[in-house]
């Protein structure tokens, strides 16, 4: 170990007990559901009724008036009401609504780049006004043709808050949480003080990755099992991933080369969760940032613990039709356990949804495809993409870095985001690590991706 992470709390016997961290505050949204559902169909009868009759058409004006008014009923409610979109899926602050009202509107609006709305005091009938106009036009952006101007909103990095400041109504695509809202009570930035760029790195021993990996193991079983994801355990694996790479010169991260018997399965999550934190550290992210791309590399993968439970899929052979089906539907299944774990997964589940999403089209789910993905993940996309390359798997070998970082280059506008391909030549993500053999001698989390981007 580099003798230098934060251990808190341990657990004797436990293996989870050098990563135990404290349980970060949960978000203050107490949801019965009514409320936000009747806020979802105010907004949804705003939007058609200004697309039927224009902006300044008698019913649109009351339909502002209602949404207006259904805002404040939610504020009576809850003091601070966010929902996350994603695909058909709705979260109310901590809790996914079952019946999210209007069929369609969460769609139709996440894949317009509107996944997250939030509501931070009461607004006047002419903020909302401007709200639905924004979203009007979010929705038209989705689905302007190929070639339209560029300068025109483009869905997934939009972040427009209403005119005047404070604005009451903020929408916009799903993101890291920042340290000023929406993030725990309790501040990480004393967990993960990153030192800034160019700072000296406190020591060049190899870490040693084996209790972390242990740890994911031990969350992919409990997944598996159909218990609860543990957050608390993963946000510490995390956590103690960010110590060892604040040991590190910025844009390099640390790979097991040797695993010996662990398997791919939680050795790619946390691969993919370290390349991740270190490109977002290189670029000066911020420690919540930080936890919730690694939370997002982690989990990207995690629908396969569901899919293909026994790793069923980690054969030499080729995969048949119904494997293919059944892998394919791993970005929904994890995106909907992340959904229904915890909303401060949000973004994560992002990720988990779009990582197979190409960009100029393709992929799957095939039917997601809408719009850009989120730049999270295009990130994860790239970054995993390199780590699976990496990685010896029973039907190839492992690729060479200089084989694996050509296999990115030509890959790149095609199946990767080109501008994150000329980024990535900047970074060492060689530095080796090691763990600890297996403690019982078996493929600890069997399941693993068989998909060259996974
Ligand atoms: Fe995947
Ligand atoms: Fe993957």
């Amino acid at each position: 170990m580099t003798g230098s992470r934060s251990t808190p709390e341990s657990r004797p016997g436990d293996p989870r007990g050098a990563l135990l961290g404290d349980r970060p505050g949960s978000r203050t949204v107490t949801a019965t559901g009514d409320a936000a559902r009747a806020f979802l169909v105010a907004l949804a009868q705003g939007l058609s009724a200004r697309r039927l009759y224009g902006a300044d058409h008698p019913r649109s004006r009351d339909s502002v008036t209602a949404a207006t008014g259904r805002a404040k009923a939610l504020l009576a409610e809850s003091r601070r009401p966010v929902f996350s979109l994603l695909g058909a899926e709705v979260v109310y602050g901590d809790q996914p609504l079952r019946d999210p009202g209007p069929v369609g509107l969460a769609e139709r609006l996440s894949t317009a780049g509107v996944q997250r709305i939030e509501l931070r005091g009461a607004p006047t009938e002419g903020e909302m006004a401007t709200f639905l106009g924004e979203l009007e036009l979010a929705l038209r952006a989705a689905g302007r043709p190929e070639g339209a101007d560029p300068s025109a909103p483009a869905p997934g990095d939009v972040v427009a808050p209403t005119a005047g400041e404070p604005a009451n109504l903020v929408w916009g695509a799903l993101r890291p949480r920042d340290s000023e809202h929406g993030g725990p009570a309790g501040s990480r930035d004393g967990d993960m003080a990153w030192p800034g760029p160019g700072a000296e790195s406190s020591g060049r021993e190899m870490p040693d990755l084996g209790v972390e990996l242990e740890a994911i193991s031990w969350i992919w079983d409990e997944i598996r099992a159909g218990r609860p994801l543990p957050l608390v355990e993963a946000e510490g694996v995390i956590r103690s991933l960010g110590v060892v790479l604040r040991d590190l010169p910025p844009g390099s991260a640390p790979r097991v080369a040797d695993p010996g018997a662990w398997s791919y399965g939680p050795l790619h999550a946390m691969h993919s969760a370290l390349l991740a934190m270190a490109w977002i550290r290189e670029g000066g992210g911020t420690p919540a940032e930080i936890m919730d791309l690694g939370l997002a590399g982690l989990f990207h993968d995690v629908g396969l613990v569901r899919v293909a439970p026994s790793g069923s899929f980690e054969h030499a052979g080729s995969l048949d039709a119904s494997e293919r089906r059944s892998l394919e539907t791993h970005p929904l299944e994890g995106a909907r356990l992340l959904l229904a774990s915890d909303a401060r997964l949000a973004l994560a589940a992002v990720v988990a949804f779009e990582h197979h999403l190409l960009p100029r089209g393709g992929g799957y789910p095939a039917a997601a495809r809408m719009g850009p993905t989120h730049p999270a993940s295009r990130l994860v996309q790239l970054l995993s993409a390199y780590d699976a390359l990496r990685s010896k798997r029973p039907f190839r070998a492992a690729r060479s870095p200089e084989a694996a970082r050509e296999v990115l280059r030509s890959g790149s506008g095609r199946l990767f985001d080109a501008s994150l391909v000329a980024e990535f030549e900047r970074f060492d993500f060689e530095l080796p690590a090691s763990v600890a053999p297996d403690p019982e001698g078996v493929t600890n989390g069997g399941q693993a991706g068989r998909h060259a981007s996974s």
